[in-house]
């Protein structure tokens, strides 16, 4: 009896557990396969955010036995911080648990999978900050779950990076510029104010 209302609880804990954590979420990069070859090309030198693209295509591994995709269903391609721009910077930490993994934060394209070679043209967008990246794709099964990736760039994401140069700091000359120009037109409005004031003076003293 005791024995039976304490498994029932056990029972009860692990499934309210399992509600509460979302068991069937917890995917771990390191569990997925690398079953898909990606391939980036970009212009030569630093890609400038809102303007320069970057082009991916994307297929499964020819070599692998047919059927290793058969429960891919949708495919999502990334734009992920490579390790020397994620030094130091939390908010871009590669956690292998993916639901908190902050490596890949920019969604270049998300299509239904397809067997044939995909390519997607993307120009960077505008948010990108300046780093090196690479691209990864993941393919989800049925249920939404992260079941395969591959990536542009080798395991230890060192090959086949590029460099994207952020807005802001692509026209801090300018907001430079355009903040002595005001600074220019406020002095000159007092100075016109000014002289005006002084003429209305002498002119009274006539
Ligand atoms: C494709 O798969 C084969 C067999 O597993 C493997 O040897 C090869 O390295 C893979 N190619 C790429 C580019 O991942």
């Amino acid at each position: 009896m005791a024995v039976s209302s304490a498994r029932g609880l056990l029972l009860a804990s692990l499934l309210l557990s399992c509600l509460i954590h979302d068991c069937y979420g917890k995917i771990l990069f390191s569990s997925l396969q690398s079953t898909l070859q990606v391939t980036t090309s970009t212009k030569q030198g630093v890609l400038k955010a809102g303007e320069d693209k970057v082009t991916v295509t994307w297929r499964v591994n020819q070599s692998l036995p047919s059927g290793t995709d058969s429960e891919y269903k949708t495919v999502t391609v990334k734009l992920c911080y490579s390790p020397v721009s994620q030094k130091d910077r939390a908010w871009r930490k590669t956690v292998d648990l993916l639901e908190k993994d902050k490596t890949c934060q920019f969604k270049i394209a998300a299509r239904p999978y397809d067997k044939t070679v995909q390519t997607a043209e993307w120009i960077v967008e505008r948010e990108v900050p300046t780093s090196t990246y690479f691209v990864r794709a993941y393919a989800f099964n049925a249920d939404g779950q992260e079941v395969a990736f591959g990536q542009s760039t080798n395991d230890q994401k060192t090959t086949n990076l590029f460099d994207i140069q952020a807005i802001s700091g692509r026209h801090a000359s300018l907001d430079i510029a355009s903040v002595c120009f005001s600074a220019f037109a406020v002095v000159s409005l007092f100075g016109f104010f000014y002289l005006e004031k002084r003429k209305g003076r002498s002119s009274q003293q006539k």
